[in-house]
């Protein structure tokens, strides 16, 4: 193994679980779908793909916690993820990049 040194340096990565389970829905894998792309897209105009990225992601091991949205490089992690909550973390990552 040799480091990448060449990687990109981001500013924020973001991983959503897209198969968090969510209270308020019946058919949850979807949703969490639906809010990983709607951040990517509304992200995706703010900022430049190389310094803010939203990868789908697996498991992160609070299931029991709605949609989970862990941010880096701060480590920093969000449960309860809604329609009408992503104004609010797109709002913090707006003002944390
Ligand atoms: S299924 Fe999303 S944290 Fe476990």
């Amino acid at each position: 193994m040799k480091e990448n040194k060449e990687a990109p340096r981001l500013k924020k990565h973001i991983f959503v679980c897209t198969r968090c389970t969510n209270y308020k829905q019946a058919d949850n894998q979807p949703y969490a779908e639906e809010l990983r792309t709607e951040l990517y897209e509304e992200l995706s105009t703010k900022f430049d793909r190389a310094e803010v990225k939203v990868t789908k992601s697996g498991c992160l091991g609070q299931c029991k916690e709605g949609v989970n949205v862990v941010c880096y490089p701060e480590a920093k992690w969000f449960k309860n993820m809604s329609k009408e909550t992503i104004r609010d973390f797109i709002q913090y990552i707006k003002t944390s990049t």
